[in-house]
């Protein structure tokens, strides 16, 4: 150890040379024998772990390592880095200024009269609530708030560099050894210098959100339709949600809205009484959005100088604006070529989980993955890289959490995973079984397909798991509170009931007390009843059916 600190010492000048050179390094490093890149440089230093992202998921991963018992933990490096300038991921709104145009992309899709869609308590990680007073469906600055006090609550900014982008991770060694040559660019505090860090870890968590790369449809015609134009009329666009910030823009406004999904949705929503006349562009399966004047229309075909063509034929000529809520991409860039060569990104791959040689996107679907976390592609130790966050429409805490813990007691034993070929074959008969009952993931993605209440049955999975091989107490407690089942199960019974009480303005009678997560969840509770009460008086019923068809 002695001798390790003189070492540090005596590298101090080459350190301060690197920096000249490429203006990187941390001086308090190691250089790397094999290449540019340093060590952690405390020789006490038993794992070095890097967390991708401080959003919902990358916060829940570092709680979850910083939770292990202190004798599990001891001598580990733990070190999070986030693009960005504050925690909270797509819940942090863009800086002020200027939006990106495209090709550029923002930093986040937030829009400001963004609102959530699920009940906030549903939203939270474990006995950490909303503050008294919160609405049940709050705008998007109450929840950028929860992250930011969840990580100070925790003293999880210690760990968390900010203004640090991961450029490229790159796995040296094979399927059974090795490490992650990691480069990060960090923006400089006060000069705003760009510093370019090269370090090693032994552990990769990637928690980079599946909100950030716009999937963007390309029709014949478009280029000719835009430079189309018309007198009196202003510009035409085509525009992907992303990019959506006011609803003041389709202000008299013929729209189209391309897709289904909760993006399209709500702008329909927000610019529906302000825009001249709106269509909704939709596979055939999806559910136009009730109750609003909103005109169904089947997927376009094409655009020619005049006119949006549609696959059954017809065709509109009023058209002044097009918009896409066509959803996102799965991308890791800093994993795949020409940054590293860990993933895939093809959209037309033929590989599948058995025969992919690497890690693969599709853009939809990354695998193969254990359990919707752990890489078991076969070029990669099993431990090695882990995601978090990506199942989609659900409530991200507590399942982040789940993952979270999960992958901090792997990280810990590793005898924890089954050998890897168990874990493929867990992993085929579970798209098999999938499929089986409709949905292929490869088309899907990671959303949790089953009953109402798989998102809560994966997570009791994970930590059952543990449970069982000894690594956490069995304290006969499911994961997944009842109350959160209930939350999922009455989800848009809950929402409608809030935006009711909105109307009859009696927000303050509901939220009057509220303060522990029982008491969040009692109210849930009468909430739901208050709501199914009047469904029955209404002749409304099994609105969550109706939800579910749709997802
Ligand atoms: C418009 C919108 C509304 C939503 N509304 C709801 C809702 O009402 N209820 C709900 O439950 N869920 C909602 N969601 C889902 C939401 O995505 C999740 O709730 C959750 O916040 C996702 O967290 P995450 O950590 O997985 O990803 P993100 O929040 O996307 O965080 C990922 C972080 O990784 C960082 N990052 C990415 N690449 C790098 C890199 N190379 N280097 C360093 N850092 C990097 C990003 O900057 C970001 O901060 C909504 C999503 C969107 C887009
Ligand atoms: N709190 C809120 O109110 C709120 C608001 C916005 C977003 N969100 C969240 O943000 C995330 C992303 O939501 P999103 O709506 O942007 O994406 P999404 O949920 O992926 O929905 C995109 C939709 O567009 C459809 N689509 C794709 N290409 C199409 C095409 N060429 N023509 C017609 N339809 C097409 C997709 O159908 P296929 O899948 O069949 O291709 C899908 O239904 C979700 O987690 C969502 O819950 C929440
Ligand atoms: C829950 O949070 C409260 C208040 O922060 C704390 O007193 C309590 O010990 C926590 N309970 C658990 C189980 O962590
Ligand atoms: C991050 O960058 C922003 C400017 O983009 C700056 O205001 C902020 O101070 C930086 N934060 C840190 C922790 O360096
Ligand atoms: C686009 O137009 C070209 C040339 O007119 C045609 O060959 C092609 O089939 C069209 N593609 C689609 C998808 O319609
Ligand atoms: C995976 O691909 C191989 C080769 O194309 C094919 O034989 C196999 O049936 C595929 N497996 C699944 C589950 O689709
Ligand atoms: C690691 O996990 C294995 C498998 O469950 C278990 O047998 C072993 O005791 C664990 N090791 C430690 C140090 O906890």
């Amino acid at each position: 150890m002695v001798q390790l600190g003189q070492l540090v010492l005596s590298l101090l000048p080459l350190a301060f040379w690197a920096e000249q050179q490429l203006p990187i390094t941390d001086p308090h490093d190691i250089p790397h024998p094999h290449s540019g890149f340093t060590r952690p440089a405390d020789a006490t230093t038993t794992k070095s772990i890097a967390i991708v992202g401080a959003g919902s998921g990358g916060l829940a991963a570092l709680k979850s390592i910083l939770d292990l018992p202190p004798e599990t933990r001891a001598g580990w490096e733990v070190v999070l880095y986030e693009q960005r300038r504050d925690v909270g991921g797509v819940w942090l709104p863009d800086p002020p200024g200027p939006l990106p145009t495209p090709p550029d992309l923002p930093e986040s899709p937030l829009y400001p009269r963004l609102h959530t869609n699920t009940p906030h308590p549903a939203m939270t990680y474990r006995n950490f609530t909303f503050p008294p007073g919160t609405p049940l469906l709050p705008r998007w600055d109450a929840v950028q708030q929860y992250y930011t006090d969840y990580a100070v609550h925790y003293g999880l900014n210690e760990y968390i560099h900010l203004n640090h982008t991961v450029i490229s991770t790159q796995w040296h060694g094979d399927d059974k050894e090795g490490d992650w040559h990691v480069e990060v660019h960090a923006r400089g505090g006060n000069d705003g210098r760009k510093v370019v860090l090269k370090r090693t870890f032994d552990h990769l968590i990637v928690a980079t959100g599946n909100d950030h790369y716009p999937k963007i449809p390309t029709w014949n015609g478009t280029a000719t339709w835009l430079a189309g134009t018309r007198p009196g009329r202003p510009a035409r666009q085509i525009e992907h949600s992303i990019y959506y910030r006011d609803p003041e823009v389709y202000a008299d406004k013929t729209v189209v809205i391309v897709g289904g999904g909760p993006s399209a949705r709500d702008i329909a929503i927000q610019i529906g009484p302000i825009a001249k006349v709106i269509y909704q562009s939709l596979q055939s399966d999806s559910v136009p959005i009730p109750g609003r004047t909103i005109i169904p229309k089947p997927l376009i075909s094409h655009f020619t100088r005049d006119a949006v063509v549609f696959q059954d034929g017809s065709v509109l000529r009023d058209v002044d604006a097009v918009l896409l809520g066509t959803g996102y991409e799965l991308r890791m860039p800093f994993l795949c070529s020409p940054h590293a060569s860990v993933m895939d990104t093809d959209p037309y791959t033929r590989a599948n989980s058995s025969t992919a040689r690497k890690l693969t996107s599709n853009l939809r679907y990354v695998f193969p993955l254990h359990r919707h976390i752990f890489s078991i592609a076969p070029d990669v130790p099993t431990t090695a890289l882990a995601f978090i966050g990506l199942p989609v429409f659900i409530a991200n805490a507590p399942s982040d959490t789940a993952q979270g813990i999960f992958v901090a007691h792997v990280i810990a034993n590793a005898s924890l995973l089954p050998p890897r070929d168990a874990m493929m074959q867990e992993l085929l008969e579970h798209e098999a079984t999938v499929r089986a009952n409709g949905p292929d993931l490869y088309r899907v993605g990671y959303r949790l397909i089953g009953d109402n209440t798989e998102e809560q049955d994966y997570q009791d999975q994970l930590i059952e798991d543990l449970k069982k091989q000894g690594a956490l107490p069995n304290d006969g407690k499911k994961f997944a509170e009842d109350w959160r089942r209930m939350a999922r199960l009455n989800w848009i019974r809950l929402a409608q009931a809030w935006w009711r009480v909105e109307e009859l303005g009696e927000e303050a009678r509901w939220l009057e007390g509220m303060e522990t997560e029982s008491e969040w969840a009692d109210m849930m509770h009468r909430l739901a009843d208050w709501q199914r009460d009047w469904e029955k008086e209404h002749g409304r019923v099994d609105i969550t059916g109706a939800f579910n068809a749709e997802y």
